[in-house]
């Protein structure tokens, strides 16, 4: 490449100190789903999804139902419990993996039905670690200046891409959204987001995917390699949310609240586990979402954090370590302060 020599610098947007937290909210669809009804269709049991899963009961949406209803209804949410009008949003985000076609993208369309009136508006797919990319992405974009306030939803209508048939699958995922709303900072003792800790495993990618073979409403059907991602997740996952500390310059011990992704109570434990061998203390706070929310990909951080904060397991003023993974694969996680 040649350069043509001096010329006027370009400008950029003033940077902020960073960004804080201002808002949260979820929405899931009325209908719940026991494992007693699933065992009704399907070979297996409330017992066996209780030990193995966790999962006692899940919400799923109707066919009819739309992604971006159930993505709006948790922004709105969000954005009244910011206290910010609508028209001071600058961006939106929807971590998604499961809209029912790749164009138009959710993001858009999310935000006109929550009245924003033309932010950015961008999907991102990193599957069960969407959320987190999401919020990771976000929060410098605020930093760097290129949008005021973001609101980051995570939304998924699982039910769609599943083959109600597979007992492998069917048992475990479900429909939900969440979402955040970020801000500037107004000085570095008030940034609630730290650096994000993201990567990939792309000799993984086939161990959860669409496979043609299986059908759902929509075509193909999510299809994993459960206990190839039960490993990885267990090994892999407990280092990323180390990481994470360590970018925000804490210890395990800092952290009063841990919210990883919820794929299994298992793996959440097991996780949790790690971070004690490394300091993480015996009264953190961990996640247990997925016991009536099921596995809703990108959607379950946000909803469990809007759970926990409803039963007063989530305070003003908690360090929460955030970490997600799934499909790609693909994983992420940072360190957040709740205002
Ligand atoms: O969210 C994205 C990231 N995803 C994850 O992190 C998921 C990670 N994987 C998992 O959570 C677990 O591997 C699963 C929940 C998917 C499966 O649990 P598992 O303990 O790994 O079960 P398995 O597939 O090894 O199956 C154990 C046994 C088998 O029977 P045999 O061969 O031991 O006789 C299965 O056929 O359980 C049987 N089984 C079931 N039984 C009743 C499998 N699914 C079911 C079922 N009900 N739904």
């Amino acid at each position: 490449m040649t350069h043509p020599g001096p010329a006027t610098a370009l400008r950029l947007a003033p940077a902020v100190a960073g960004a804080r937290i201002l808002g949260l909210g979820s929405a899931q669809p009325e209908h719940v789903v026991t494992n007693d009804e699933l065992a009704r269709t399907i070979e297996t049991n409330d017992q066996w999804i209780r030990e193995r899963v966790g999962i006692q009961s899940r919400r799923v949406a109707a066919e009819d139902a739309l992604l971006v209803d159930l993505a709006a209804d948790a922004g709105t949410r969000a954005v009244k419990d910011s206290g910010l009008d609508p028209a001071e949003i600058g961006a939106v985000i929807v971590a998604t993996c499961t809209m029912p076609n790749a164009i138009p993208n959710a993001a858009a369309q999310t935000a006109e039905r929550i009245g924003i009136h033309a932010p950015a508006a961008f999907d991102v797919n990193a599957a069960c670690a969407g959320f987190c990319y999401g919020l990771g992405a976000a929060a410098d974009m605020v930093r760097g200046g290129s949008a005021g306030n973001v609101l980051v939803i995570g939304a998924e209508k699982l039910s769609d891409w599943l083959d109600w048939t597979d007992r492998s699958t069917a048992i475990i995922f479900a429909d939900g959204a969440g979402a955040m709303v970020l801000g500037a900072a107004a000085d570095e003792a008030s940034v609630g987001v730290g650096p994000v800790a993201w990567g990939s495993a792309g000799d993984m990618a086939q161990t959860i995917r669409i496979e043609e073979a299986n059908r759902s409403r929509l075509g193909g059907a999510l299809h994993q390699e459960g206990q190839a991602v039960f490993r990885w997740a267990t090994t892999q996952i407990a280092p990323v949310a180390l990481r994470a500390i360590e970018l925000a310059g804490l210890t395990p011990a800092d952290i009063d609240v841990f919210v990883p992704h919820q794929a299994n109570l298992r793996i959440v434990e097991a996780v949790a586990k790690k971070l004690r061998k490394h300091g993480a203390r015996d009264d953190m706070r961990v996640a247990d979402d997925i016991v009536h929310s099921g596995n809703t990909s990108s959607a379950s951080i946000p909803l469990a954090l809007d759970h926990m904060r409803a039963d007063g397991r989530l305070r003003s003023g908690d360090t929460v370590l955030l970490v997600g993974f799934g499909a790609g694969l693909s994983y992420a996680g940072q360190v957040v302060r709740f205002p």
